[in-house]
C-alpha cells in the first residue's frame, strides 16, 4: 500500500508498482528489517516538519538514519547535500541500498558511526534526528553543535507524556522551540539554535 508523504510525494516499497504513485514523484524504501518504513508516528512527525522547512541549496544532517528515509526525502524534495549517519552497520547497508535505488548516491553521503564522533567543523542548515528519548537527551549538545548559527533542528522520539520534562532539557541546552507536533502520543519539535 503506497504511503503518502504530505501531498506531493509517495513512498513505495520495492515490490510495489510505480503506477500506484499515480504519476506523483515517489521514493523507494526497502525496510530491510530496520527502522524507517515511514509508518511510525515519529518518522511522520519529522517528515511533516521537514516538508515545511526544506529549501533548495540547503545542507541536511540526518542523525540515526535507519533505512535512510529522512535523508532520502530531504535529498529528493530539495536539499543540495545530505549527510546521513547511523551507528548500526546493518542499518547502513540497508540505507546504502535505498540511496542507490533512489539514484541519490551523488547527493547523500552515508557515514557508519555515532553522531558524537562526527566532526563539528562542518555545520548544516538543517539537523534532523528521530531517536529514542534517552539517546536524544545524551546527544542534544551534539545536535546543537552541528547546526549553523541560523540553522534549524528537527527532533522526534519523545513520548508525549514526557514532553514537559524534555522541554526543560531543551532550555538547558539553549535550544529554542520554534514549534511542536504531537502525533499518536509522540512529540516532535522544530528547534532553533
Ligand atoms: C528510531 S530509528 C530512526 C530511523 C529513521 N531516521 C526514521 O526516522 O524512521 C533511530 C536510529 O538511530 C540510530 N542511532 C541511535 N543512536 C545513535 C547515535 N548516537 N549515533 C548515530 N546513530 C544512532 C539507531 O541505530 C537507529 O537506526
Amino acid at each position: 500500500m503506497p504511503i503518502w508523504i504530505g501531498e506531493r510525494l509517495v513512498l513505495l516499497f520495492p515490490h510495489e508498482d510505480p503506477s500506484s504513485a499515480y504519476g506523483r514523484p515517489y521514493l523507494i524504501i526497502d525496510p530491510g528489517g530496520k527502522f524507517g518504513t515511514g509508518t511510525h508516528p515519529t518518522t511522520r512527525i519529522c517528515l511533516s516538519i521537514l516538508e515545511g522547512i526544506l529549501r533548495e541549496e540547503q545542507s541536511v544532517l540526518d542523525i540515526g538514519t535507519g533505512t535512510g528515509i529522512l535523508a532520502i526525502y530531504a535529498a529528493t524534495r530539495a536539499a543540495k547535500e545530505v549527510v546521513a549517519i547511523d551507528q548500526d552497520f546493518e542499518a547502513c547497508k540497508v540505507c546504502r541500498q535505498n540511496i542507490m535505488k533512489n539514484g541519490l548516491d551523488q547527493k547523500v553521503c552515508l557515514i557508519n558511526g555515532r553522531v558524537e564522533a562526527l566532526s563539528d567543523r562542518r555545520l548544516f542548515d538543517i539537523v534532523v534526528a528521530n531517536l529514542e528519548a534517552n539517546t536524544l537527551t545524551v546527544v542534544l549538545p551534539a545536535l546543537g553543535a552541528r547546526a549553523r548559527p541560523d540553522g534549524l533542528i528537527v527532533i522526534s522520539g519523545v513520548p508525549a507524556v514526557a514532553q514537559s520534562e524534555f522541554l526543560s532539557l531543551l532550555e538547558k541546552a539553549s535550544l529554542k522551540v520554534v514549534s511542536s507536533v504531537i502525533l499518536d502520543q509522540w512529540a516532535g519539535f522544530l528547534l532553533g539554535t
